[in-house]
C-alpha cells in the first residue's frame, strides 16, 4: 500500500504516544487499515527517538520518526486522535500526557486500563481531566480488551435476561506471554508462606477487574456500592517449566495468582470478575467466560482469546465512536455497541 492510497482510505490523522510492544502493534494494524499516522511520541532519552515508527513495527519505513517534543510534536503534526498505549493507572505523569494532548486539540484513545472507568478509583484527576477535555472540545476514552470481553459483549448476554442476580466471569491470562518482571509481580516461584506475606504487606493499586466492573455496571445501568477484592495463588501440582522467568516451578510452589474482584449494587445485583495470571501448562490458553444466575440462566464462553490481537483491534474499531463522541472523558458505556468498522470513516464533526 502506498501513502496515496492510505490517505484515500481515511481521512483519520492518528499519532501514537508509547511505541512499545502495543503501540507498534496498533501501527501494523492501523496501516493495514489504511488509516495514515502522522507522529509517534516517547519519553525523552528513549532509545527510539529518531526512529521511523514503520521500521520499529517490521514495516517499511513510514517517514513518521519517533520524537519526545510531544507538544510541538502535536503542534506540528495535528493528529485527529491519539492512540496512548504507555501505562495503566492515572498518575502524574499519565496525566500529563493526556493533557498535553488535550491541549493540542487532539482527542485521546488509551489502553490504559484505569481509563477505562477512571472516576471511582482516580477521583479528582479524572474529574480534572475531564473538565479540561470539556474546555479544549475533544473526547479522552479508555478502551482496549476489557472493552469488547469484559462489557460490551457482557451487556449484550444480559440483554437477554427476564431477572438478573448474579453476572459472573471468568478469565485466564499467561505469565510467560510477558517478560519477568510480570512474572516476579505474579509472584511466580515463591513459597505459599511466601505468598502470603507478601499479600499481607502488599499495598495494592485497584485491579483491572474492579474498573471494568465498573464499566460493566454502568452498561447495564446499575449503581455500585462496595466493591470487594480477594486474592488466592494458583499453586502448581507437578513441576512446571516459567519460560518468563527461565527456571521450573516446583510442585507446591506458586504459578501466579487469581483476583476475585466483587461489585455489590442498589439494585441488589452482583457483579463479579476473577482473573488468574499464572504460568500456562501445555495445552492451557487465554478464554473469556461469563455465568449469570437469574432467568434464564445465561452462559458465554471464549476460547482461545488472543488478547494482545483483541486489545489493539478493539482500539482500532474504536476511533471514530470516540472521534465523534461528546467532549470530555467518555466511558465505553457511553459509546455506541462496539462493532467492526469496514472503513474506518473520516474525522468528521461530533
Ligand atoms: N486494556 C488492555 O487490554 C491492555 C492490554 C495490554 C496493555 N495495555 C496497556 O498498554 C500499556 C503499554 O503496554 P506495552 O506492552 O506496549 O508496554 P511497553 O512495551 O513497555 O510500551 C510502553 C511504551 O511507552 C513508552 N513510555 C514509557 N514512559 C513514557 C513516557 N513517560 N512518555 C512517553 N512514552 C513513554 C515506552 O518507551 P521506551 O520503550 O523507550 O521505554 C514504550 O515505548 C500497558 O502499561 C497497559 O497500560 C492495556
Amino acid at each position: 500500500m502506498n501513502d496515496s492510497d492510505t490517505d484515500s482510505a481515511s481521512a483519520i490523522k492518528v499519532a501514537i504516544y508509547g511505541p512499545g510492544a502495543m503501540g507498534l502493534h496498533i501501527t501494523r494494524l492501523l496501516r493495514e487499515r489504511g488509516v495514515r499516522i502522522v507522529a509517534a511520541i516517547t519519553r525523552p532519552g528513549s532509545e527510539k527517538v529518531g526512529e521511523d515508527l514503520g521500521t520499529l513495527a517490521g514495516l517499511a519505513p513510514l517517514g513518521v520518526p519517533v520524537r519526545s517534543d510531544a507538544k510541538e510534536t502535536l503542534e506540528e503534526t495535528e493528529p485527529d486522535i491519539v492512540a496512548v498505549a504507555v501505562s495503566t493507572y492515572l498518575d502524574e505523569v499519565m496525566y500529563e500526557i493526556y493533557a498535553t494532548v488535550v491541549r493540542a486539540g487532539a482527542n485521546v484513545i488509551t489502553l490504559a486500563e484505569e481509563m477505562l472507568y477512571p472516576v471511582p478509583t482516580a477521583g479528582p484527576r479524572a474529574e480534572q481531566l475531564d473538565e479540561l477535555a470539556r474546555r479544549h472540545g475533544v473526547t479522552v476514552t479508555g478502551t482496549g480488551h476489557q472493552d469488547a470481553y469484559w462489557v460490551n459483549l457482557v451487556s449484550l448476554l444480559v440483554g437477554s435476561a427476564q431477572t438478573l442476580h448474579t453476572v459472573e466471569g471468568e478469565l485466564s491470562w499467561n505469565v510467560d506471554d510477558f517478560g519477568p518482571a510480570v512474572a516476579k509481580q505474579q509472584q511466580v516461584g515463591q513459597t505459599v508462606g511466601e505468598f502470603n506475606s507478601w499479600l499481607a504487606n502488599a499495598t495494592r493499586k485497584p485491579t483491572f477487574g474492579r474498573t471494568s466492573l465498573y464499566a460493566l455496571a454502568a452498561a447495564i445501568g446499575l449503581t455500585p456500592k462496595q466493591p470487594e477484592t480477594r486474592t488466592t495463588p494458583v499453586i502448581a501440582t507437578k513441576t512446571t517449566p516459567c519460560q518468563a522467568l527461565g527456571e521450573d516451578i516446583a510442585a507446591g510452589r506458586v504459578l501466579g495468582y487469581t483476583d476475585t474482584d466483587t461489585l455489590h449494587t442498589e439494585e441488589g445485583i452482583e457483579l463479579i470478575i476473577s482473573s488468574t495470571g499464572k504460568v500456562y501448562d501445555a495445552g492451557e490458553s487465554d478464554f473469556n467466560e461469563w455465568r449469570t444466575t437469574g432467568r434464564p440462566a445465561l452462559h458465554l464462553r471464549n476460547d482461545h482469546v488472543i488478547t494482545p490481537d483483541t486489545t489493539c483491534t478493539t482500539l482500532v474499531n474504536r476511533l471514530s465512536d470516540v472521534i465523534r463522541a461528546e467532549p470530555g472523558i467518555v466511558t465505553v458505556d457511553r459509546l455506541p455497541q462496539l462493532r467492526y468498522h469496514a472503513t474506518l470513516g473520516s474525522a468528521s464533526p461530533r
